[in-house]
């Protein structure tokens, strides 16, 4: 069965409903590693995961993950981000990205909120050059929430970037709902809450009640919880190994999960 893909809310793009993200994974240097990242991009690709995240503050990540599609840069969707309080820096982040994404950013995003409407101007201004599809917010923390939703109501942004997972459900009150409501795409970060959920993994035979939805790990459980929210288009779980990729992209295909089912993930994630 291949990946599901989804409305990326009203943007008129679509997603695969799993990607990958670049955070430490592809923040390396030196041949070895940088053709390690390249299998993990295989495995996406190969996998249907075509949508992969970066940022200029994950060190080398974007110039990597540059590499890594080289030659194949048509096949994915890159989201990338704007992460400087100055409009000049905001220019150079710019013309370093598209050179790695061979002259285009699928997705552009301000990383964090900073100085959010300057880098808008230079983002939008980047997509009437038809050099940028779409544009976006994102933050980490609850505590700027209630920015990112001032973010949304200006209409100034296509998509946003938020953490959900079983532990980290902040969003459920007030960005999801608006998110729905305004069409807005939403890509779902840190997953594994940055692998101290994966860390701590429940016995296997817990999972056996999710064998019916496809999963056979609890890393799959926990992309599985977050993408059974339809309000939820793509999930960017990071790894540095080959074969999570491939695993990770699994739990992209229905059936997805119920009440009943999210519950017992949210159980087993609580669990100490
Ligand atoms: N964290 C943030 O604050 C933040 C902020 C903005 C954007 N983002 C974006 O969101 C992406 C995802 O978030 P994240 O990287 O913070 O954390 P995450 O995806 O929740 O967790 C990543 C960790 O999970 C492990 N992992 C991945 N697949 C696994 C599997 N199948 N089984 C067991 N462990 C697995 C990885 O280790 P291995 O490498 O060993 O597999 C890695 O340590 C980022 O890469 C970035 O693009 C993150």
């Amino acid at each position: 069965m291949r990946l599901e893909t989804r409305a990326f809310g009203r943007t008129g793009l679509v997603v695969p409903a799993v990607g990958m993200g670049t955070w430490q994974t592809f923040d390396v240097t030196g041949t070895a590693a940088e053709a390690g990242a390249r299998l993990v991009v295989d495995r996406a690709l190969s996998a249907g995961a075509t949508f992969f995240d970066s940022s200029p503050m994950y060190g080398e990540a974007e110039r990597v993950l540059g590499l890594a599609l080289d030659g194949r840069r048509a096949e994915a969707l890159v989201a990338t981000k704007i992460w400087t309080s100055s409009a000049r820096d905001g220019r150079r982040q710019a013309e370093r990205a598209l050179a790695f994404f061979g002259g285009r950013v699928d997705i552009y995003q301000v990383h964090n909120l900073v100085a959010w409407r300057e880098q808008l101007d230079l983002i939008d201004e980047l997509k009437a050059d038809g050099r940028v599809r779409l544009s976006g917010a994102t933050h980490y923390s609850a505590s700027a929430f209630g920015d990112l939703r001032r973010v949304i109501e200006s209409g100034r942004v296509d998509t946003i970037q938020i953490p959900y997972n079983p532990l980290e459900r902040d969003v459920e009150r007030v960005l999801l709902p608006l998110a729905a409501e305004r069409g807005i795409g939403v890509i779902v970060m840190r997953p594994f809450a940055e692998g101290a959920l994966t860390a701590r993994q429940p016995p296997a035979s817990a999972l056996t009640p999710l064998a019916p939805f496809g999963v056979r790990t609890w890393a799959q459980a926990l992309l599985k919880w977050s993408l059974s929210d339809p309000r939820c288009h793509v999930v960017i779980p990071a790894t540095s190994k080959p074969e999570r990729m491939t695993e990770n992209a699994a739990a992209g295909q229905p059936p997805w999960f119920g009440p009943e089912e999210r519950t017992l993930v949210e159980r087993l994630a609580a669990r100490r």
